[in-house]
């Protein structure tokens, strides 16, 4: 069995591989918050061994991935650890959880990056500071609430035009493709009139749009019309929605695999026999 680990800036994943037999695929897998990267590698590993009652001895390999990854400088346990670029693993997840090759990933973490990936190569395209984290650091000044949930119980109560300005602010008519609920500038309006619900909506919104239309343009490049969506906010109601409202205006669809919040962890942990002659 290989676990693989994805010590990442804000949580550490880790996932539990068959190694053998035709089909390696995710058996378990386990979140934790990240503190130190050391002790978020070990936490992560003594959490999928003793919660799946997993005896040590079957576990061939460790191989670890994420902004953490550096700060491990020797085996973990006496288990033959190795450290995987963030990403190819991101590539390679996935690849592996959309079921499909030469894809654009949008791996939305605590920031984002844009992957291109290929069985024949996989390129960091570019990204964004906009991510998880931007949400989490917003609302921790401007909302009652710094807590995930909290935040999008909020968002989901909000109404977006007590804070951006919208086309129908500034315009009679459509602006070619976009429509008269479209955003002119996030957070351009700001009523005094805007509520924790409104502000909260405001900010999850200008998150996944830029996230939105940076994976669209990235996707029109490569010539293709999805986006798969990976990382802890592929898991966002909210976001999800902002991001359908994309695919109206530019015709690109975002994919959402099951586990994908697993992704780097699972592509780590695939590394060996992805590149397997
Ligand atoms: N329960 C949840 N469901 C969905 N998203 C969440 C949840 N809890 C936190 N998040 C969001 O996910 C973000 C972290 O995502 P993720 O775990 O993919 O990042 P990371 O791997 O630690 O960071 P990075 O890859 O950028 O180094 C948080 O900033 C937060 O906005
Ligand atoms: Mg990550």
């Amino acid at each position: 069995m290989i676990i693989g680990i994805d010590i990442g800036s804000t949580t550490t994943k880790a996932v539990s591989i068959e190694s053998g037999g035709a089909s390696p695929g995710l058996i378990k897998k386990i979140k934790t918050r990240a503190v130190d990267a050391v002790t978020s590698a070990a936490g992560a590993f003594g959490k999928m061994l003793v919660e799946n009652d997993i005896p040590i001895q079957d576990i061939e390999k460790i191989m670890i991935t994420g902004a953490g990854a550096s700060k491990i400088k020797n085996d973990l346990f006496g288990i033959s650890t190795e450290k995987v670029d963030e990403i190819r693993a991101i590539g390679i997840g996935g690849m592996f959880l959309s079921g499909r090759e030469n894809i654009i990933i949008a791996n939305i973490g605590t920031g984002t990056a844009i992957i291109d990936a290929r069985r024949e190569s996989i390129s960091h395209l570019g990204g964004s500071g906009v991510g998880g984290g931007t949400i989490l650091g917003l609302a921790k000044k401007l909302l009652p609430t710094s807590e995930f949930n909290g935040i999008m119980e909020l968002a989901e109560k909000g109404n977006l035009s007590q804070v951006d300005l919208l086309l129908e602010d500034i315009m009679e008519t459509d602006i070619s493709f976009l429509n008269k609920e479209s955003t002119a500038s996030n957070f351009g309006k700001m009523l005094d009139t805007a509520k924790n619900e409104d502000i909260a909506l405001g900010i999850v919104n200008l998150v996944y749009q830029v996230i939105g239309v940076m994976s669209v343009f990235a996707a029109k490049n490569k010539n293709t019309g999805s986006v798969v969506v990976t990382g802890s906010g592929s898991n966002n109601p909210v976001g999800k929605k902002i991001l359908s409202v994309i695919t109206e205006l530019y015709s690109v669809r975002f994919e959402y695999p099951v586990d994908a919040e697993y992704t780097t962890a699972l592509g780590a942990g695939l590394f060996r026999q992805f590149f397997r002659p």
